[in-house]
């Protein structure tokens, strides 16, 4: 499939998630075999208000291409000036998000909302459009609940803006992240339209992800919860999709490395404090299933700098490496 000059096949996209998807997890998404990752959602308003915080988000800095930006926001021309300055800031694409179900958002019309105001939605991603030169994208749900759901009506009316591409998160804004994800409107929506559709919702395997292609006929797949603590999933789902060959989880001595890293560059994008905040929960995340996980989750909680952490993250990869591979 291609957006715009970028050929990408069978890709696998770590999923735009506020509040993981910072540049220190894109970085290590990168790093671990995966291509494709995109940014947290990014405030249009906040953009324009020159938000110093939302202005950090828009770090590319040696990231790899193509640097995908996701941006929020209802208002047409706010969101043509907020895609201008994502479009300086390096980015090579921009998604709109039309999927965000939290309530501080819909309360805006943002996210998910505008799946109740299609002719807005419609406006919002035909101003994007024609606002930058590089390709814009949008990523929605099915409906906001089981008794409206819009996706293919919004499907054909977005593909008719231009944009270039569409992700399909199978859920409703009311389902948030419950239920099961229904994959058959992925497959519905690709027989549809004809820029390529990509397929989101509950893929936590390279299995899953083959599942979906054959079932749905998607030109790529989207993962979000999946990679939490396993950032290597991205990579194996993108490596098995290409060869067919399914490579095993990484050892621990692997993993060991990563989440070191993952640290390192926490600290060094957002500070000590910060840092080691984000960090408590990637860290909660990377250690499920080892023995004494909750014991070292509740040290996670309470540790006050970087050099504790460092040594508790030490400290289990003794452990693991004295029971040898104790991680299920
Ligand atoms: C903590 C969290 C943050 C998320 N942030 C975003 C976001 O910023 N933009 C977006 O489009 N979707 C966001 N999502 C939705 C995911 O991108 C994805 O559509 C959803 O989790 C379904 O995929 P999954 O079953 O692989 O988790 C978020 C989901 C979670 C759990």
């Amino acid at each position: 499939m291609k957006i715009g000059n970028y050929s990408l096949n069978k890709p696998v996209f770590m999923a735009p998630m506020a509040g993981i998807t910072d540049k220190a997890f894109r970085e290590i998404i990168q790093l671990t075999g995966g291509k494709y990752a995109f940014t947290e959602m990014i405030s249009d308003n906040a953009l324009l208000h020159q938000n110093c915080k939302t202005f950090q988000m828009l770090n590319l800095d040696g990231e790899e291409e193509p640097r995908i930006v996701q941006l929020f926001g209802s208002d047409p021309d706010q969101m043509t000036e907020a895609a201008k300055i994502v479009e300086r800031h390096k980015a090579n694409i921009i998604d709109i998000n039309m999927g965000c179900p939290t309530p501080k958002i819909v309360k805006n019309g943002e996210g998910a909302a505008l799946l109740k105001d299609l002719d807005r939605a419609v406006k919002v991603a035909r101003c994007v459009v024609q606002a930058v030169k590089i390709p814009v994208t949008v990523k929605i749900r099915l409906g906001w609940d089981d008794l409206s759901i819009v996706a293919l009506e919004l499907a054909s009316r977005l593909e008719k803006t231009g944009i270039s591409m569409l992700t399909v998160h199978a859920r409703t804004r009311e389902q948030y992240y419950s239920g099961k994800a229904d994959w058959k409107w992925i497959g519905k929506i690709k027989q549809t339209i004809q820029i390529p559709v990509i397929g989101n919702g509950d893929i936590q395997s390279p299995e899953d992800a083959l599942r979906m292609i054959r079932e749905t006929g998607c030109d790529g797949v989207m993962i979000a919860r999946g990679a939490l603590g396993n950032p290597w999933l991205i990579g194996r789902v993108q490596h098995y999709l290409e060869t067919g060959e399914l490579l095993p989880e990484p050892e621990w001595k692997q993993k060991k490395e990563i989440i070191l890293k993952h640290f390192e560059k926490l600290l060094l994008y957002k500070g000590e404090k910060i840092g080691l905040n984000e960090m408590r929960k990637h860290a909660a995340w990377y250690i499920r299933g080892i023995r004494n996980a909750t014991e070292y989750r509740n040290q996670f909680m309470t540790i006050q700098d970087s050099a504790g952490m460092r040594r508790i993250f030490h400290r289990i990869f003794d452990e693991l490496d004295e029971k040898d591979n104790e991680i299920k």
